[in-house]
């Protein structure tokens, strides 16, 4: 019998969809207001925050809010209407492009509208059906929907597992050479979730083993890793061997819009090709001015990344003197592991939103296994050690109240 698409949906309403009815607008799809920074209004009250990637506190500096709103004066946010490729390029668009591929130390660099879609994008254009993929377990949805547009082989490997990646890399180096097709491998240059790092230097030494080119996405390493902010690559002194480095201005440029840097003859490739560029409208200027200015700043305050720095070692510090696991993060993304049910996750979020004004993210079931519960704290240079310190005593009180079993129900808080 055939399904009525609308009736389907209405009968399964996904992992999260299942609890929207309860949880709109305060689990999920709640409104933070007032500037963007550590302290922000939530239900009409004033809340120490650590759930957004702001990482250098770009979003709320007086010089760049003073050059969005320039640049959104003079020009507008239609200006350049269509593709790059027919009537939608600048000189502003091209000295972006220049500037970023010298601060990730890559020859050329395309400009894309948003991060999600160059990386997906980017893969869908490199490889054909005869190449194959091999790529980390735990790579990010954009990554996913990039492989899954692949036509070709694509092989796994565990997360971060070198001795898996490189039988997947030996399985894809025999298929390949029948197919006659190249490799690709993709991670990260930081898992978003975990905070650890991708191993991009032992898979940059596997290409003496293997013939393929890397590809990371480097969304939250950009800005907060390397000596100059140049990136994971750049902090684990391997750089160069990454073939294709993607970075987004989701995170520490507190924009929006993304990048893919290489080889100048992979760019112009990828320029000429790229679907998702040719056949959408061009980055607003408003936007592209926005973030050579925020460029500007992370080339010339290094202070931005070293205060990030002092906030990250005290939380991450201060959590593990206080007994909590915050698992294998090597970078600024510290998250808290616990033990409990949703509902319990629910009620203990609860708590420490309305109770200690406190509101970070909260990771569960099925982005992570059952019965795991990950607070997600992200760290900004704009934080101070005092919110770190009350932050740290409130966490203390809420994982014994939890461990005591007061947030134990059958059902999620009730807001
Ligand atoms: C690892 C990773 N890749 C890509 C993206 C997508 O970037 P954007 O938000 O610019 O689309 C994100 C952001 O969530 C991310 O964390």
């Amino acid at each position: 019998m055939v399904q009525d698409i609308f009736e389907k949906i209405k009968n399964n309403r996904g992992p999260i969809g299942q609890h929207a009815k309860e949880s709109h607008g305060y689990f999920t799809f709640p409104k933070l207001e007032g500037p963007i920074g550590p302290h922000m209004i939530f239900r009409g009250k004033k809340r120490l925050n650590w759930s957004l990637n702001n990482y250098l506190g770009l979003a709320n500096h007086p010089e760049v809010r003073k050059a969005d709103a320039e640049a959104a004066a003079e020009f507008g946010f239609a200006a350049p209407m269509g593709a790059r490729m027919m009537s939608g390029n600048s000189n502003y668009h091209e000295q972006l492009e220049a500037e970023l591929s010298a601060f990730v130390q890559k020859e050329d660099t395309i400009l894309c509208n948003f991060g999600y879609q160059a990386t997906l994008s980017a893969i869908d254009c490199l490889v054909d059906r005869r190449d194959v993929i091999v790529y980390d377990a735990e790579s990010h949805a954009c990554i996913l929907d990039g492989v899954r547009l692949h036509m070709g082989k694509r092989y796994v490997f565990k997360h971060n597992d070198m001795e898996d990646c490189e039988k997947q890399l030996a399985r894809a180096t025999k298929l390949a050479d029948e197919q006659g097709g190249a490799i690709l491998v993709i991670t990260e240059g930081v898992f978003g979730m975990r905070g650890d790092q991708g191993k991009i230097k032992e898979i940059v030494e596997l290409k003496k083993k293997f013939n393929f080119r890397l590809f990371v996405d480097d969304a939250h390493g950009i800005g907060t890793l390397g000596a100059t902010g140049g990136g994971a690559g750049q902090e684990q002194g391997c750089q160069d061997g990454i073939d294709v480095y993607f970075g987004t201005f989701a995170k520490s440029f507190a924009l929006i819009g993304g990048f893919i840097s290489s080889d100048e003859q992979v760019v112009e490739y990828l320029r000429y090709n790229m679907r998702s560029q040719i056949f959408a409208k061009a980055l607003p200027l408003p936007l592209v001015v926005g973030a050579l200015k925020r460029l500007e700043l992370m080339r010339n305050m290094p202070e931005l990344k070293e205060n990030l720095w002092t906030i990250t070692n005290a939380l991450q510090k201060g959590l593990v003197d206080a007994g909590f696991n915050i698992g294998e993060t090597d970078t600024c993304v510290t998250p808290v592991y616990m033990n409990g049910s949703i509902p319990e996750s629910t009620n203990l979020i609860f708590d420490l939103r309305e109770n200690y004004n406190i509101f970070c993210s909260m990771v569960v079931y099925p982005v992570v296994p059952k019965g795991m519960i990950i607070l997600r704290l992200i760290p900004t240079a704009v934080h101070t050690l005092e919110d770190v310190e009350y932050t740290i005593d409130a966490f203390k009180k809420i994982v014994g109240k939890l461990k005591a079993g007061e947030y134990v129900s059958d059902k999620i808080a009730s807001v």
